[in-house]
């Protein structure tokens, strides 16, 4: 299943995760014409509990690629933060908002670059939902949507950049099933984390 060369990593990815994004895509009930703005700020409150725990671990593990990778423009827990703040948080209660409990297994750096790539690509969806909830909250005070509206008109560019890093850095087709499993558990601990937040049963019962 990781030996049909020319595929490229990133090609293998996409395929391998196909079904881990369908469920993700469950879990996330933005595109829903009956959304409030709590329901939104509740959503948010779970990326940050996300994001908080994971970009920190990630800083540590890809500590040596960061610059290759451009991780300090592509970190979201500032972007998360601000919108937030928009819809009334402060530090006080932002540092009381739980975190996930169970991070993916992130051991090296191949699987942290597959937790990487669920991160980036969550932009290119994430485009759409901007759409409509620029629409959905026309004339509401919900903020700028600065987590999905992310690297504005260069979040094509930033993605295929990602795409080449990932290829420069992971060149070897042998460590394609590692960053597989960490893309993998990354898309599979998001689920669950949404899940455990929406108070529902995993999928899978
Ligand atoms: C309602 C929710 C979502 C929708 C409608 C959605 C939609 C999409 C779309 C349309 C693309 C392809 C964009 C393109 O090829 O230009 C995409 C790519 C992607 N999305 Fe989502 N997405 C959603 C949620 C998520 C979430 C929650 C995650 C991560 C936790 C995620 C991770 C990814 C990844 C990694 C890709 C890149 C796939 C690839 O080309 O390798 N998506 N998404």
């Amino acid at each position: 299943m990781f030996s049909s060369e020319p595929r490229t990593l990133l090609r293998t990815l996409k395929a391998e995760t196909r079904p881990h994004h369908e469920r993700a895509e469950r879990v996330v009930r933005l595109l829903s014409p009956e959304l409030t703005l709590s329901g939104y700020r509740r959503h948010l409150e779970a990326l940050f509990g996300l994001h908080a725990p994971l970009e920190a671990a990630l800083g540590v593990r890809l500590e040596e690629l960061a610059a290759d990778l451009r991780l300090d423009e592509r970190w979201k827990l500032p972007l998360l933060e601000e919108d937030l703040r928009a819809l009334g948080h402060d530090d006080a209660s932002l540092a009381r908002l739980p975190w996930l409990s169970h991070l993916p297994p992130l051991p090296d750096v191949p699987e942290a670059l597959g937790a990487l790539y669920v991160l980036e690509g969550s932009t290119l969806g994430g485009q759409l939902i901007l759409r409509h909830l620029v629409r959905h909250f026309d004339g509401v005070s919900a903020g700028e949507f600065a987590f999905f509206r992310a690297y504005g008109e260069a979040v094509g560019p930033m993605w295929k950049d990602f795409g080449e890093a990932l290829l420069r850095l992971c060149p070897e087709p042998a460590l394609a099933p590692r960053v597989v499993r960490g893309a993998q558990d990354t898309f599979d601990a998001f689920e669950a984390w949404l899940r455990e937040v929406h108070g529902d049963a995993p999928s899978h019962l």
